[in-house]
């Protein structure tokens, strides 16, 4: 065998989750962790608005606040007892990427600064509270960097532009990753004791959205098919605000910081939808509000898109309008220069894309496919659970964005994911490390990259005349209108219908390029098979539940129902069938109710 790497510990993926959990797993064990990308290219680069945490620093605000929040935000889908643990970590996660040297904004007494974020409130008032914690709108970026130096000091060993391909097991237990190396096309195994998979979401299925090129649901569907299940994959997040058309990105911060949202009838109308947090209401009701106002005909000029106004003169105005003041009182006064000190890579993004100045001019946005709330079933510590007895896989780990711990539940909190990231890719690594001292390696199969191989083959030397870019573009534009804000039975009975088809089309499709240096053809064709598997499987699971809950909202079934739907999903394949199952969710302290924002 050749190009056979041995590594105690291999993480998959190189984000904030992955370069976490490498960074933890290397202090006591040998790890290697193998990017698609190289690391600061990564998706948690894109993450804008800040990290959650209660400190407190501008105003009254505890960790039992966030716990609660989280649990509302998710409509009481998410595990209370994991919520309450990474609520309760928040602070010291945040503290330690400062002492990492993350440079987050400050206070004038040099504390960490706080901003508004959506669902993040005042428990006793009900108002938004100050808990996101930022470096401007370059939050993920300023994670990146930091995590990245922190990895490369402690000598972690990287394999950059190496896509992972397959899973390894033997004798039921993990044995290691099979990748391919971009730059050469070269097959390489990787023996470990343990696997931590940190490969993020997989919003490229969806037509638009804030999602980079890379976000195609790998991990999740090379799990799948190796007999894992999937975890509440029928919750994804439409971000309320995206470019128009473009889908990229403007911070839930701009709100924060005081923006407002106005339809094409210059009406401000986020106040209609939640009365006490208006524009700063959870994602799924802001981007629900959005689409209500579209459908209805109060777009801006007729078409699919509102406006997102963050002119300094408006901010001062709609603050004067609800009452808001600065915490002492005084009246919130705002110039174009601190707005654009806060946010100045949405300024810039307007400019370049738009020919826009937010300062002068609105925004116009649209709902954006942002984030994957299921994913592949863990516990608190990132070990993957496989049934609903929370049965640990041995030597398996999962943490990040394609992880389903839950702490998410229906809906995340904005925020919360950079927080999920760091203290979920911190315990995974700790596992993986404790776990690969007392586990030996398993012996490797024969051919270890036969399926591999097999797969990249089919699309280098079959007969068929498909085109992978076709299926693509059809797949994205049936998930956003069909399996995306609003659901009902017709529209998504007939998405897998077409997903069924589109598999079939895959079969037959052919690279045209059978070069073997950054084939980057080829990958794209790889990474749609794993868009298809997910893309079926979140339409069957949300045909499954009839009911509307947080960002799985029906037209068919309009109302929460806890009665029958309080249970989380869990889908694998079976003979090449989705089989769906269920397992509780864990109640702590607060019992369902009705969420008032
Ligand atoms: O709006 C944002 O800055 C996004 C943050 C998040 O998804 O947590």
């Amino acid at each position: 065998m050749t190009n056979v790497h041995q590594f105690d510990v291999v993480v998959v993926g190189a984000g904030g989750a992955g370069l976490m959990a490498g960074l933890y797993a290397s202090r006591g064990a040998k790890t290697a962790v193998i990017s698609k990308l190289y690391p600061t290219r990564s998706h948690t680069g894109a993450a804008q608005g800040g990290i959650s945490a209660a400190f407190g620093n501008t105003e009254e605000d505890h960790p039992e606040w966030h716990t609660y929040d989280s649990v509302k935000g998710s409509d009481y889908l998410g595990d209370q007892d994991a919520i309450e643990f990474m609520c309760n970590e928040a602070i010291d996660a945040v503290l330690e990427l400062e002492h990492m040297g993350l440079p987050f904004d400050r206070t004038p007494e040099g504390r960490i600064l706080q901003r508004n974020f959506g669902g993040h409130t005042n428990n006793v008032t009900g108002k938004p509270v100050q808990r996101a914690c930022h470096a401007a709108d370059r939050t993920g970026h300023m994670i990146l960097q930091t995590l990245y130096q922190q990895c490369l000091k402690n000598k972690v060993n990287f394999f950059d532009e190496y896509q992972v391909l397959d899973f390894l097991i033997v004798n039921g237990k993990t044995a290691g990753v099979v990748a391919v190396e971009l730059a050469t096309g070269e097959l390489h195994t990787f023996q470990a004791k343990a696997v931590i998979f940190a490969t993020g979401g997989h919003g490229r299925i969806f037509e638009v959205t804030s999602n980079a090129y890379a976000y195609t649901g790998d991990g999740a569907a090379i799990l799948l098919r190796r007999g894992l299940p999937l975890e509440d994959m029928e919750f994804f997040q439409f971000h309320p605000t995206g470019i128009y058309k473009l889908g990229i990105l403007i911070t839930e911060g701009v709100r924060g910081e005081g923006g407002v949202l106005i339809n094409g009838k210059g009406e401000r109308f986020m106040p209609k939808y939640a009365p006490r947090v208006k524009d700063l209401a959870s994602r799924d009701v802001v981007s629900r509000a959005i689409y209500t106002e579209i459908r209805e005909g109060r777009g801006v000029n007729g078409q699919n898109y509102v406006y997102l106004d963050a002119r300094p003169e408006s901010v001062m105005k709609y603050a004067v309008a609800d009452g808001r003041t600065n915490l002492d009182g005084s009246p919130i006064t705002v110039t174009a220069d601190e707005l654009l000190k806060k946010l100045p890579d949405i300024v810039d993004f307007n400019r370049v894309y738009l020919g826009i100045d937010p300062m002068t001019q609105m925004m116009p946005i649209q709902p954006t496919a942002h984030y994957t709330m299921g994913g592949i079933p863990t516990n608190k510590y990132g070990e993957v659970v496989i049934d609903d007895k929370n049965t640990v896989y041995p030597g398996l780990y999962a943490a990040g964005e394609c992880a389903c711990v839950s702490v998410h539940g229906a809906n995340r909190l904005g925020t919360n994911s950079l927080l999920d990231l760091i203290v979920f890719g911190k315990h995974a690594g700790l596992r993986a490390a404790e776990y690969a001292r007392q586990a030996d390696f398993q012996n490797l199969p024969d051919d270890p990259t036969a399926e591999a191989r097999a797969q990249f083959d089919g699309f280098r030397s079959g007969s068929g005349k498909e085109n992978a870019f076709d299926i693509s573009r059809d797949m994205k534009k049936i998930m956003f209108e069909d399996v995306g804000i609003y659901r009902n039975e017709k529209g998504m009975k007939s998405a897998i219908e077409k997903i069924a088809e589109w598999k079939e089309r895959f079969k037959h499709v052919r690279v045209t390029d059978t070069g073997r240096i950054f084939n980057t053809e080829l990958l794209n064709a790889w990474e749609l098979g794993n868009m298809l598997e997910i893309a079926g499987v979140i339409a069957e699971c949300a045909l499954n539940r009839t009911e509307s809950r947080g960002g799985h909202s029906r037209e068919d079934f309009q109302n929460r129902d806890d009665v029958n739907w309080l249970k989380h999903t869990l889908a694998r394949q079976v003979n090449g069938r989705l089989q769906i199952g269920y397992k509780p969710v864990v109640i702590t302290k607060y019992q369902p109710k009705e969420r008032v924002y």
